[in-house]
């Protein structure tokens, strides 16, 4: 761990933007540009650079109210692993969010959990991200759209704070659609890599899978999707329609517990915004 004890960690800005979406596209994430400008504008980033000042590693914190906050983009290129960089940002991480009295969330890739767990995170729920490889495009009506009103209301719901900033951002970008089939309400935007359909808000298995069926033949192309691992109908729905588990995500909290959602939500908004 010593070779890295002289790397200063600082503060990222906007212009920091393409070298983290280097480092989130060398670990295959869906990010795109406008997610790395919504945290390097929005919340409080840490990197570290090489001699050259590339950057080799990130962390970010994004407070969504005065009680709750994110941790996401903890980020480590390939050949500065093992060094003791994650831990350090993440430990800047939570200084500042002792600092401002904030309760922080993640959601851990399985890497990730072995380096939060000693840091005193403790899991809470686990997500299950889905692949479906081609889209249908099969058409279908257009699905009206969901007021963001209705949308914040079920999010509020389910996270127990409210996530306005974020959800006028996402929803707000073009190509997003925030829509409703009356009985679910769904965000889909984009991602690097593949469309992204979350949170989803349903009143039952059956409703959240017609909503995402309704997605999916609106759409062509890949998209992804992380589920509640819980919501094993929904699942196994999703599944049968041929979508595949990539990878598993587990939630987990550091800090006491805030409000509580009470409404489970069938998919969440994505693992870098919970
Ligand atoms: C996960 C990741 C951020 C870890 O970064 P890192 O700088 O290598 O982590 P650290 O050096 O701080 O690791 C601290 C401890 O966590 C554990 N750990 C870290 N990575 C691990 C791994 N791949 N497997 C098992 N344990 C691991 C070890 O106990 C390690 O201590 P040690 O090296 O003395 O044994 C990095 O591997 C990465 O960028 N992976 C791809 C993206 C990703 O999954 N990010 C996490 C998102 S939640």
């Amino acid at each position: 761990m010593a070779d890295t004890e002289h790397l200063a960690i600082s503060q990222l800005d906007p212009h920091d933007a393409a070298g983290g979406l280097k480092l989130s596209t060398e670990a295959h994430w869906n990010q795109n540009e406008a997610d790395w400008q919504f945290f390097l504008t929005k919340g409080i980033v840490f990197g570290t650079r090489d001699r050259n000042g590339n950057l080799v590693a990130t962390a970010a914190l994004l407070p969504y109210t005065e009680t709750d906050a994110w941790i996401s983009m903890v980020l480590v290129t390939e050949s500065w692993r093992r060094r003791g960089l994650a831990t350090r940002l993440v430990d800047a991480c939570l200084n500042t969010a002792t600092k401002l009295g904030l309760t922080t969330w993640l959601d851990a890739t399985p890497d990730g959990a072995q380096v939060y767990g000693p840091l005193g995170f403790a899991p809470t729920i686990q997500l299950r991200r889905l692949r479906l490889a081609n889209a249908p495009g099969s058409g279908g009506a257009p699905l009206p759209a969901a007021t963001l009103t209705e949308f914040l209301t079920c999010d509020i719901g389910a996270m127990g704070f409210d996530r306005r900033g974020l959800l006028q951002e996402l929803s707000g970008r073009a190509g997003s659609r925030l829509i409703s089939n009356g009985d679910a309400v769904a965000l889909v935007r984009d991602g690097r890599s593949a469309r992204h359909i979350g949170p989803l808000f349903a009143e039952s298995s059956a409703h959240a899978l017609a909503m995402v069926r309704n997605v999916a033949a609106a759409e062509s192309g890949p998209l992804l999707i992380d589920a509640i691992a819980a919501q094993t109908v929904f699942l196994d729905g999703l599944k049968a329609d041929g979508w595949t588990i990539e990878r598993p995500f587990q939630r987990m909290r550091f800090g006491r517990a805030t409000v509580a959602g009470t409404e489970l939500p069938f998919a969440v908004a994505g693992p870098e915004f919970g």
